[in-house]
């Protein structure tokens, strides 16, 4: 496996759930990092907790689903924090209710935040990546993007969208170096799930943590450069 110390990563949605952990996970690692979302205070309070790994942290404010916003962010982004090596597309938002109610604009937000807004995210890093002639790019789907489900039409059409954008960047990527993944995890334990935890009865122990999904990530980041995990799921073993 290599070692991933001293590459800079862009995790959107860092500043809590999956995104954090996986911010914090790449940290323990050596890799310098640049996280997003919204919110400026939440952003601010995890960055603390990166640099206190002894690594550069930085973060930025803006709405993936923004196409101008994200594309003078991440300009300033690199210009100040340097060309990123690993792009971790993780910002996303959910939400459930029959097709027929739900409201137009509020199914038209999630398909923009979760699949536009990689998309935009990732052609704004890419050319500066393609610069340097390597890198990674790990999309978070979900298991809701393989197969619909009778409350989920928008989340599953955003995150289906999100496969298939991601697996044919994959072809097209991997010509220059740069390896594309799409991770479609299960339910795990975060603000965007509790919900859906709360009317499963399943036992708490045995739902997935961020840290599992940042584990797998590391791992897949470690494989060797000739190595690419194009596609994984991420289940709880007993739920
Ligand atoms: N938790 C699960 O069970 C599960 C399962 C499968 C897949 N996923 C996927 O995993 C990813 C992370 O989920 P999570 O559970 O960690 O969710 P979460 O706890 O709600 O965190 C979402 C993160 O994304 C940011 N974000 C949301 N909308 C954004 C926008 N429009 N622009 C910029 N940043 C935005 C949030 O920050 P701000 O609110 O400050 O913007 C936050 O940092 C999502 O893509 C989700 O669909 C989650």
């Amino acid at each position: 496996m290599q070692s991933i110390k001293g590459k800079k990563a862009l995790v959107t949605g860092g500043s809590r759930g999956l995104g954090k952990a996986i911010a914090l996970a790449l940290a323990n690692e050596g890799v310098d990092v640049a996280i997003t979302g919204r919110n400026k205070n939440t952003l601010e309070e995890t960055v603390n907790e990166i640099e206190k790994l002894g690594v550069k942290a930085t973060y930025s404010v803006f709405n993936v689903a923004d196409k101008g916003e994200v594309k003078k962010e991440i300009e300033t982004l690199i210009n100040s924090f340097g060309a990123f090596d690993i792009l971790i597309n993780n910002a996303g938002i959910a939400a459930f209710g029959s097709f027929i109610e739900m409201d137009e604009d509020e199914w038209e937000e999630i398909v923009k935040t979760n699949l536009f807004g990689p998309y935009y995210v990732s052609k704004a890093v890419l050319p500066s990546m393609v610069d340097l002639g390597s890198g990674d790019i790990i999309n978070v789907s979900s298991t809701a993007g393989l197969k619909g489900n009778a409350v989920t039409s928008a989340y599953s059409a955003s995150k289906a969208g999100l496969i298939g954008m991601s697996e044919s960047l994959m072809f097209e990527l991997r010509k220059k170096n740069i390896r594309v993944s799409t991770l479609t995890p299960s339910t795990i334990a975060s603000e965007m799930s509790k919900d859906v935890l709360k009317i499963t009865d399943g036992d708490p122990d045995k739902v997935l943590q961020p840290e599992d999904f940042a584990e797998l990530i590391v791992d897949m980041l470690k494989l060797n450069k000739r190595a690419l995990l194009a596609s994984a799921s991420l289940w709880s073993t007993n739920p």
